[in-house]
């Protein structure tokens, strides 16, 4: 039996998950075949060829996916987030770190059994760094790639060591094997900014603040910010972290001359997302209730990122800045997703 050319995405219901799958299905060209723990939104699965609902670490569920598909590129976007990650670390280490795992040693196996490398996509982030005080983070400025690379968060590490494991696939597999396997993965990571989408409302990030702050001022309801109004770190809108993902997968091998990329968009603060938001909801009602411990995360991320070499590399280049994020993306598409909501 001929298996078929296909996609795969993990943790396809969470918010990056839900922008890729409506841009890829938008343009039409691949069959998409997704996991998660749970089922995707009607509107969101009736574009997937095939959805499997269960655990990445489901070792028997894995081996129907490939029995029956041919993977040609991953998205492995399943993970916990920073803050739910700190309440429990040792889940986040099992589904960051195990699931991971899993995942690439799935996409050696899909591209052993067709001979070609499976592209293998994650998404890593800026709690990569750990930048150790203020005065450090205000001289460092924009991080490249290889600073500060000392996260303080248990997300922070699983995500900079799922970068070592996914250059360990894609490089040094079985390097010491009488019979030599050849690497069948070829692993990208980009590190992302805070995502702002306006389909979705984020769960268990430390970036939400951002997000939180849009959906609540267009739900018409009271929000208090848990970093200070100066807190300032990069953002993105999320049809630029879609493009982000497609363009990298797309590039040819031999442009990248890295594994992991820093991309950013804009880098306001807490106070800036604010004013923005009352510009376009004269009454919303925010104001600021600090949480010195999630405070604490977010000033060990860097205040901006030097993003460079996904530029020359692969050519990335967001389409929205601060103003166009909301001018004509955020807010046009909140009101009317909370609009038709009633
Ligand atoms: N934005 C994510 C979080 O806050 C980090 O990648 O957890």
């Amino acid at each position: 039996m001929m298996r078929k050319p296909v996609v795969l995405i993990t943790g396809a219901g969470g918010e990056i998950g839900h922008g890729l799958i409506t841009r890829l299905a938008a343009s039409g060209r691949q069959r998409l075949v997704t996991l998660d723990l749970t089922r995707l939104e009607p509107e969101i699965g009736r574009l997937v060829t095939r959805e499997f609902t269960g655990s990445i670490l489901d070792q028997a569920l894995l081996e129907r996916i490939l029995a029956e598909f041919e993977i040609d590129l991953v998205f492995h976007l399943a993970a916990l987030l920073s803050t739910r990650s700190e309440f429990t670390p040792v889940m986040a280490h099992q589904v960051n770190v195990e699931g991971t795992l899993t995942l690439l040693e799935f996409a050696q196996k899909e591209g052993e059994s067709h001979g070609r490398p499976v592209i293998f996509v994650y998404p890593s982030s800026i709690a990569a760094y750990g930048l150790p005080d203020a005065e450090t983070r205000a001289a460092a400025g924009r991080v490249h790639e290889d600073q500060f690379t000392q996260p303080t968060t248990m997300y922070g590490c699983n995500k900079l060591y799922c970068e070592l494991l996914g250059t360990y696939y894609a490089r040094h597999y079985k390097q010491l094997s009488a019979a030599p396997a050849a690497s069948r993965v070829d692993f990208r990571a980009i590190r992302f900014p805070g995502l702002i989408s306006a389909a979705t409302a984020p769960s268990g990030g430390t970036s939400d603040y951002a997000p939180e702050m849009i959906h609540a001022a267009a739900r018409g309801e009271p929000y208090d910010c848990f970093v200070r109004p100066d807190t300032r770190i990069p953002f993105m809108a999320m049809p630029d972290a879609v493009e982000a993902l497609l363009k990298l997968a797309a590039a040819p091998r031999w442009q990248l001359t890295r594994t992991a990329y820093n991309i950013g968009a804009f880098n306001p603060s807490a106070e800036d997302i604010r004013a923005k938001v009352l510009q376009a909801f004269p009454d919303a009602a925010i104001g600021f209730e600090v949480d010195h411990k999630r405070q604490g995360i977010v000033d060990s991320w860097p205040e901006d990122v030097d993003d460079g070499a996904a530029r020359a590399d692969w050519h990335f280049d967001p389409s929205f800045d601060f103003a166009r994020a909301f001018d004509e993306y955020l807010m046009p598409a909140i009101r009317a997703r909370y609009a038709s909501a009633g």
